[in-house]
């Protein structure tokens, strides 16, 4: 009889964990893209989507915006400080600062930590925060083939639309790896790249208690001291560390008399979410046939894609050549990994 029991309160016990995981549908969700860098390279099992894209939305790609780096509205005083690379189980104490603070901010997240951690993603929206994409996998873009770029911009955005109900209109280039053949593409999915003018560094003395919490405090110091007006700050989620100094950067920026806004409105964007081209795409059955094969003699206003993303291509060697301090870290890999076998096991 009590073995019965047991196995009747099991299967219930079942039932409760089999409700709550069924909030969200994530059976889409791919592994972890990553390719050699050959443009046009078919990983095999990467989505060819950038046929479609090129089509429905080639006005768009064609001359691609610059990188957002600073804030363009609410004076002077305005600071855009962002966190990236969750949501993570650290995620909450940064909500539960904002909160305290009535403040709102921005979190770029990774679609499979969304995928591992979707609750805290939608505390983190419900509180009032703003989302943008950081990519399904945290890969450098500028090495991925065109189909790989779109892939990790869709299945990004897809992991946020599955929690929060929308598309968002801005991604945030992991590591701030970025040029203009992904600018193009990112564009013809309706995203712009927002990157930052305030590298915290917290990413890099992350494991190193001491080194971070004198480090970071003392970046944000010296930028007070400078009169540092409207910029937009890099900080992370991804450990505990990082978000203990962030919340002490944050206080530092409140004592010398910054207001903090999300980036949304230190930029006076009105439509966050408003990514018109994400929609269709959705509608129009391609997700699901996602291994359509790749389509080439793809042409942009009568130049062929291939000379278009040549051209980016070597635009891309060039910057990561000279580029030294917009890396931002690998760890959220580890932790998305971790995530994702706590998960299952
Ligand atoms: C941590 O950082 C401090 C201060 O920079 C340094 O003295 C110390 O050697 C570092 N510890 C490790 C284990 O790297
Ligand atoms: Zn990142």
């Amino acid at each position: 009889m009590q073995q019965r029991l047991c196995s009747i309160i099991a299967i219930l016990a079942a039932a409760c964990i089999h409700t709550v995981t069924a909030q969200y549908n994530f059976k889409w969700a791919p592994a972890t893209i990553n390719a050699p860098a050959v443009v046009g390279f078919h990983v095999p099992g990467v989505p060819a989507w950038t046929q479609w894209f090129s089509t429905n939305n080639k006005d768009a790609g064609e001359s691609p915006a610059e990188n957002i780096q600073k804030c363009t509205s609410g004076g002077d005083n305005v600071w855009g400080a962002s966190f990236d690379d969750g949501p993570t189980p650290y995620t909450p104490r940064l909500l539960e600062y904002f909160a305290a603070k009535k403040l709102k901010t921005t979190f770029w997240v990774v679609g499979y930590n969304v995928q591992a951690n979707p609750d805290i993603l939608r505390a983190t929206y419900d509180a009032g925060h703003e989302i943008g994409i950081h990519t399904w996998s945290h890969t450098h873009l500028t090495q991925l083939s065109d189909d790989e770029i779109i892939a990790e911009l869709v299945y990004g955005a897809r992991a946020v639309f599955e929690v929060i109900g929308k598309y968002p209109k801005y991604f945030r280039p992991p590591y701030g790896d970025v040029d203009g053949r992904v600018r193009s593409l990112a564009a013809m999915v309706g995203l712009r790249s927002v990157i930052w003018s305030r590298d915290s560094q917290d990413w890099v003395y992350y494991a190193n208690t001491t080194a971070i919490n004198f480090i970071v405090p003392n970046n944000f110091k010296s930028w007070i001291d400078a009169g540092s007006k409207m910029d937009i700050s890099l900080e992370h989620d991804f450990d505990p560390s990082t978000v203990s100094v962030g919340i002490k950067a944050m206080d530092m920026l409140l004592d010398a008399g910054y207001t903090l806004k999300p980036f949304g409105e230190c930029i006076g964007e009105t439509a966050l979410y408003g990514n018109s081209i994400l929609p269709k795409f959705f509608a129009s059955g391609l997700f699901e046939s996602k291994l359509a094969p790749v389509q080439t003699a793809t042409e942009l206003h009568g130049i062929p894609i291939a000379v278009i993303t040549s051209t980016y291509r070597s635009e891309a060697a060039v910057k990561t050549s000279t580029k030294t301090s917009s890396v931002d870290a690998a760890v959220p890999f580890l932790t998305g990994f971790l995530a994702v076998f706590l998960l299952l096991a």
